[in-house]
């Protein structure tokens, strides 16, 4: 039994890596598989929202019943999230966006040089804390990928993004985080106050994470 807590709702979750090209042929990204985002979208849906899936390439499918906007960059995401965000009452942004990009993507693909190559990187825009800044009445909600002292980073990144909630996971080791099908975190609210949600399925701690939101969710 799922409570229909997100009746007449509008949610819209990331998932996956973002893949920023170097040329026609390599390109940046991350291990992220899609699955913690995917859970979020098919919970949110079994709990009566509509739900609009922005993701990178995933290794699981697409929940029916769930809106999928494919993308590749960070640059087409922050386009996809930031021109549907007016209408939305909730976005969880789990998806594993690129911090950085190549600045020059070549058209050709690159010749092998004599040596080592420098490929010179720029900031891509940060999402969440565009998102941050513009919210109006939408509940917001970041995940921090940590592989060292979660907690303190993930409270700056509370601090820095203006979120609402704050979802902090290890990504350190391979049977939570990144491609695992458990996962365990930390939950951060605005005001600081912490709720540890251990290991479990990427489904159940969706569940978990949900029925928190929602309380903020009018
Ligand atoms: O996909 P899985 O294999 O199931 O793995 C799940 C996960 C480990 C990817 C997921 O649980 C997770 O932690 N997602 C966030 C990964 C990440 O990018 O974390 P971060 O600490 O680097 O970024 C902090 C937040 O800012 C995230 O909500 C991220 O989406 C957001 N961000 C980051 C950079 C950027 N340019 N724009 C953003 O919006």
């Amino acid at each position: 039994f799922v409570p229909k807590l997100y009746l007449g709702k509008e949610v819209l979750i990331t998932a996956g890596p973002t893949v920023e090209r170097i040329d026609p042929v390599r390109y940046l990204s991350n291990d992220s598989s899609g699955k913690m985002g995917v859970a979020l979208a098919e919970v949110a849906r079994d709990m009566g929202a509509r739900v609009t899936l922005v993701h990178g390439p995933l290794q699981v499918p697409v929940p029916d019943g769930v809106t999928a906007i494919p993308v590749m960059s960070s640059e087409e995401m922050l386009h996809e999230v930031t021109s549907r965000f007016d209408s939305l009452d909730l976005v969880v942004k789990s998806a594993a966006v690129a911090d950085y990009r190549p600045k020059t993507v070549h058209a050709e693909k690159h010749k092998k040089v004599h040596g080592p190559l420098t490929i010179e990187l720029e900031e891509t825009t940060d999402i969440l804390k565009t998102l941050g800044e513009r919210k109006t009445h939408q509940i917001l909600v970041g995940f921090a990928a940590e592989t060292e002292r979660l907690e303190e980073h993930a409270a700056a990144k509370l601090k820095k993004k203006n979120v609402d909630f704050l979802v902090a996971n290890d990504v350190s080791g391979s049977d939570i985080g990144f491609g695992a099908d458990d996962n365990e975190a930390v939950l951060f609210h605005a005001d600081g106050t912490t709720l540890n949600l251990p290991k479990q399925s990427k489904k159940q701690l969706a569940f978990e994470l949900l029925t928190h939101f929602k309380e903020a969710v009018r």
